[in-house]
C-alpha cells in the first residue's frame, strides 16, 4: 500500500525570536525540516509533500527537490495546514503519514512502527504518544474508561485535571487517505487560539465511530518539538550525543565525547580517534587512522587515511593520506594536499595544490599556487598572490627549495629543483637548476658598535 507524508511547517516560529523560519534552524549541520524528510524518505515514504508559509521561499531553496512543495498562505493552525496538501492528495489512495517539521529528532524505525500498528489495526487514525514528566505546552492525551483515545486536548485549552495528563500527543500520526479532506473540512475554530487544530480529527472521528489507534511509549527525546532556542539546543545536544555513539560503535575512539561535535552528514572511518574540543561538519569525509584535535575544526573536507590535525582548520579542501597537520594551520577552501605533505604551525594555505611529501613548515602564506612533489617553503614565505585587483598564480616545481622570509610576486615560477636565497622578493621566473637570489648585498661597517656607544658623563646626584 503506498505511504505518503506530509511535513507541516509553515509556521513562523514566533519563540524562536528569528528572522529565519523555525524549522530551517540547525541541528548538527542540518535544518531540522531536513531531517524530519529524511526519516519519512527512509520510512518508506514514496511522495513527500511540505506545507510551507512563512519564509516559503526560503524553506523551499533548501529543501529543493526532496519534497513537494504546498503554500499555506496564512498560518491558520496544523489542520488547516494539512488542508493544504488536499489538492496533491484528493485521489491518493494508502496512508498519510503526517509530521511537524519541528521536530528533528524523530526516527524512520519510530514512524515505520507507527505505519505497521496503523496498518495492522485497520484504524482512520493513529497517533503516536508519549509519557512525559513535564508534559507542558504539548497537546493531552485524553482517555476514556476503557484506555481507549478518546481525543485530545491543547494545553490553552485543558482544564485542571486534564492538563495532569501525562501522556500527550507527539504532533505525529497516520491517516487512511479516504475520508481524511472531508473531516478536516469540518474542523472548527472553537477554542481559546481560535486555531483550526488537526488533532480535533482523533475526538472527531471517534464521536463517528471510526476507529481510532494510539502507539503509546515513544521516546520522550525522540519527539521533542522545538519551539525555542533553549529546545534547539536540546535537540543538539540529543542527536550529537546519538552521532558520537554511533561513530564510536563503528571503531572510533573519542577521549571526551562530551566535547566533540560531528554534524549529521559526516563520515568517519575506524581506528580514527578524536581528541577533545574537536569539531566536524558538513559532509566532510574522514579516512582510517587520522588522528584529529585537540581542538580542531574541520568543515566539509576530504581527509584520506593516518591523517594528523592538531589544533587547527580544514575547510573546504582534500587532504592525502599520512598529512601532518598544525598545530595551528588555517587550510582555506579549495587546497588539495597529495599525501605526506607536512604544513606547520601559524600557516595559511588557499587554493594551494601541494605535491607528495612537500613541506610548508612554520609561519607562511601559500595562496593560488601549485607545489611539486619535495618542495621545502622556508619559514616566512608569502606568495603575493593579489595585485589589488586581480589574484596571481604562483607555481613551484619538484625538489625546489624556498629559503626563509621569501616574497614570491605572482605571477612568478620556480622551476624544478631550483633555490631561492634567504630574503629574497622574487618577481621573475626562476628557471630550472638555478639560484634566485633577490636582495641587497650585506654590507658591514667596521667599528661601529663602539663608536655609537661613546661613554657617557655619570650625573651629578
Ligand atoms: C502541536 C499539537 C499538539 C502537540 C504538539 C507536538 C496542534 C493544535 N497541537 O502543538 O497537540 O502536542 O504539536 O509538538 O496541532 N504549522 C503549520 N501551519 C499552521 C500551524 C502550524 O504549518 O497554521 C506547523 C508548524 O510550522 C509546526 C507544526 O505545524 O512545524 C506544529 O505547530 P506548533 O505551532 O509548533 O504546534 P504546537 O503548539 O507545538
Ligand atoms: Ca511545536
Amino acid at each position: 500500500m503506498s505511504l505518503a507524508a506530509v511535513i507541516l511547517a509553515a509556521g513562523k516560529g514566533t519563540r524562536m525570536k528569528s528572522d529565519l523560519p523555525k524549522v530551517l534552524h540547525r541541528v548538527c549541520g542540518v535544518p531540522m525540516v531536513c531531517h524530519v524528510l529524511s526519516a519519512a524518505r527512509q520510512a518508506g515514504c514514496h511522495k513527500l509533500i511540505l506545507v510551507v508559509g512563512f519564509g516559503g521561499d526560503l524553506v523551499v531553496e533548501e529543501v529543493g527537490d526532496r519534497a513537494e512543495a504546498v503554500f499555506q498562505p496564512e498560518q491558520l493552525g496544523t489542520a488547516h495546514a494539512l488542508q493544504q496538501s488536499e489538492p496533491i492528495l484528493r485521489d491518493f489512495e494508502g496512508d498519510i503519514l503526517v509530521l511537524c517539521g519541528d521536530t528533528p529528532l524523530v526516527s524512520a524505525e519510530t514512524l515505520s512502527k507507527l505505519v505497521s500498528h496503523h496498518r495492522g489495526s485497520g484504524a482512520y487514525a493513529t497517533v503516536l504518544t508519549a509519557v512525559l514528566d513535564d508534559p507542558a505546552g504539548y497537546g493531552r492525551v485524553i482517555r476514556d474508561a476503557a484506555g481507549k483515545v478518546a481525543g485530545i486536548v491543547e494545553q490553552k485549552d485543558a482544564g485542571p485535571e486534564e492538563l495532569a495528563v501525562k501522556e500527550i500527543n507527539t504532533g505525529i500520526y497516520c491517516f487512511k487517505a479516504g475520508g481524511l479532506f472531508e473531516a478536516l473540512a469540518l474542523v472548527r475554530p472553537d477554542n481559546r487560539q481560535g486555531e483550526y487544530y488537526l488533532p480535533d480529527i482523533i475526538g472527531r472521528y471517534v464521536n463517528e465511530g471510526k476507529a481510532v489507534s494510539a502507539v503509546a511509549g515513544a521516546d520522550p527525546v525522540e519527539i521533542m518539538g522545538i519551539n525555542d532556542r533553549s529546545q534547539l539546543a536540546g535537540a543538539q545536544l540529543a542527536l550529537s550525543r546519538r552521532i558520537n555513539r554511533d561513530i564510536m560503535f563503528s571503531g572510533v575512539t573519542m577521549i571526551d565525547p562530551a566535547t566533540v561535535y560531528i554534524d549529521a552528514g559526516v563520515s568517519i572511518g575506524p581506528d580514527t580517534v578524536i581528541y577533545p574540543n574537536t569539531i566536524i561538519q558538513g559532509d566532510a569525509v574522514i579516512g582510517r587512522g587520522c588522528c584529529l584535535g585537540p581542538f580542531s575544526q574541520i568543515i566539509s573536507s576530504r581527509l584520506q587515511d593516518n591523517v594528523t590535525v592538531r589544533q587547527s582548520v580544514v575547510e573546504d579542501s582534500d587532504i592525502g593520506s599520512d598529512c601532518l597537520i598544525g598545530p595551528y594551520a588555517y587550510i582555506r577552501p579549495g587546497c588539495i594536499l597529495e599525501g605526506q605533505v607536512k604544513v606547520g604551525d601559524f600557516v595559511e594555505l588557499k587554493k594551494a595544490r601541494i605535491g607528495q611529501g612537500s613541506k610548508v613548515p612554520h609561519l607562511s602564506y601559500v595562496g593560488d599556487a601549485v607545489l611539486g612533489r619535495q618542495v621545502n617553503i622556508g619559514a616566512g614565505t608569502i606568495t603575493c598572490n593579489y595585485d589589488g585587483e586581480k589574484k596571481w598564480t604562483t607555481v613551484i616545481g619538484d625538489n625546489a627549495f624556498i629559503g626563509s622570509n621569501t616574497n614570491l610576486v605572482a605571477p612568478v615560477r620556480v622551476g624544478g629543483g631550483a633555490v631561492v636565497g634567504a630574503g629574497s622578493t622574487i618577481t621573475r621566473d626562476v628557471p630550472e637548476g638555478a639560484l634566485g637570489v633577490a636582495r641587497d648585498k650585506q654590507k658591514n661597517i667596521p667599528g661601529w658598535t663602539s663608536k655609537k656607544k661613546a661613554p657617557k658623563e655619570e650625573s651629578e646626584d
